[in-house]
């Protein structure tokens, strides 16, 4: 038997079932198709990303993208360029990876939860919402929300982040799965998590499970789920430049592989001093100083990027160099850059 069984508590899948029906979601985009293409879509979206965010940016997908082979045939820099503003790039890298491959080898996605994970993008909990919400297939899925629903409601004790808690969730969440109703009972834990089950200020007087909570029984919301230490990161840093005529910014698209792979990026200062560097761009240059310094943390990194804005007159047409292109800063907004950088840009305009 799971080590998990013994919390069990008849009802729980009830429980959210019926709240569900009663007081969950049930107009969202993506609930009114049974497309895999389209659900598998919308469940990168929300990855990291809330609901009404991700809402017009599937719908501008799935109009120029309908079908999976759309996606698989479209540029990359397109994809990015659409999904600028959801942040988590490799998301996207990832969608188009996932595309290409399946096309290439002639399928669509499986019914089967272990046939979707490990295509690129999809791990075991994605893998298992496109299968319940595009064939009603019973499958368990544990994002952050349900994870947090789950530990308070068994007080799960380790930091969520640890392998002993992550094999005691899944556990959980496969045990709970209810025989009929997968659907319902998967979009009401999400919805649960979202709307109710909430990280600060939990709703636990709407909450259908809160005679069986754990943490509500013994005030324990705000400690549940314990998130454990942080780890101390390295620290990176790069001197990059920031040029500009008042109108447009130069930038430089990253290569396919690395950091910020396939987005435009401010250019590094290599060595090279910043009037030669102008200058090579058909640009004199009026003045320079140095910008506050931008900080931005990565998974396994923090970096620093050090700032030198420098301000320039256009005088001639310049060197192209590869990958670097004016862009006007009117379209900040809509380019594909990474998130500090785009935030960096817009503060120049404002
Ligand atoms: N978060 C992840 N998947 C979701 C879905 N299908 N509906 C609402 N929120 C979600």
């Amino acid at each position: 038997m799971s080590s998990a069984a013994r919390f069990v508590t008849p009802g729980f899948a009830g429980r959210v079932i019926a709240w569900q029906a009663a007081h969950g979601r049930h107009d969202l985009p993506w609930q009114q198709t049974r497309d895999a293409y389209r659900i598998w879509l919308s469940e990168v979206m929300l990855q990291q990303t809330q609901v009404q965010t991700v809402i017009p940016y599937y719908a501008r997908f799935v109009a120029r993208f309908p079908t999976l082979e759309s996606l698989a045939a479209a540029p990359l820099a397109t994809i990015l360029e659409m999904w600028s503003g959801l942040g988590y790039y490799a998301r996207a890298r990832n969608l188009h990876r996932c595309a290409q491959t399946l096309v290439a080898e002639r399928r669509s996605f499986s019914a089967d939860p272990r046939e979707n994970a490990g295509l690129p993008g999809i791990g075991r909990s994605t893998a298992a919402a496109i299968s319940v919400f595009a064939f009603a297939r019973r499958a368990a899925i544990l994002d952050g929300n349900v994870k947090r629903v789950l530990a308070r409601c068994f007080a799960v004790e380790d930091p969520v982040a640890t392998a002993s808690a992550e094999r005691d969730l899944w556990a959980l969440a496969e045990v709970l799965l209810p025989a009929s109703g997968i659907e319902g009972y998967t979009q009401g834990l999400m919805d649960l998590g979202a709307a109710v089950c909430r990280r600060a200020k939990p709703a636990c007087e709407a909450c259908p499970l809160h005679d069986i909570c754990m943490a509500r029984r013994d005030g324990r919301q705000a400690e549940l789920p314990k998130r454990g230490a942080r780890k101390t990161l390295p620290e990176r840093t790069r001197d990059v430049l920031l040029l500009t005529d008042g109108r447009r910014v130069l930038l430089e698209r990253q290569p396919a592989i690395g950091l910020w792979s396939g987005l435009l990026t401010l250019p590094e200062l290599s060595g090279e001093s910043v009037d030669t560097l102008a200058l090579r761009h058909g640009c004199r240059l009026l003045g320079s100083r140095k910008l506050a310094p931008v900080r931005h943390g990565f998974s396994h990194f923090r970096l620093t990027l050090n700032v030198l804005r420098a301000d320039v007159d256009v005088i001639g047409p310049g060197v192209a160099e590869d990958g670097r292109q004016w862009l006007p800063l009117v379209d900040v907004d809509q380019a594909a850059l990474p998130a500090p950088i785009k935030k960096l840009l817009r503060a120049l305009t404002a």
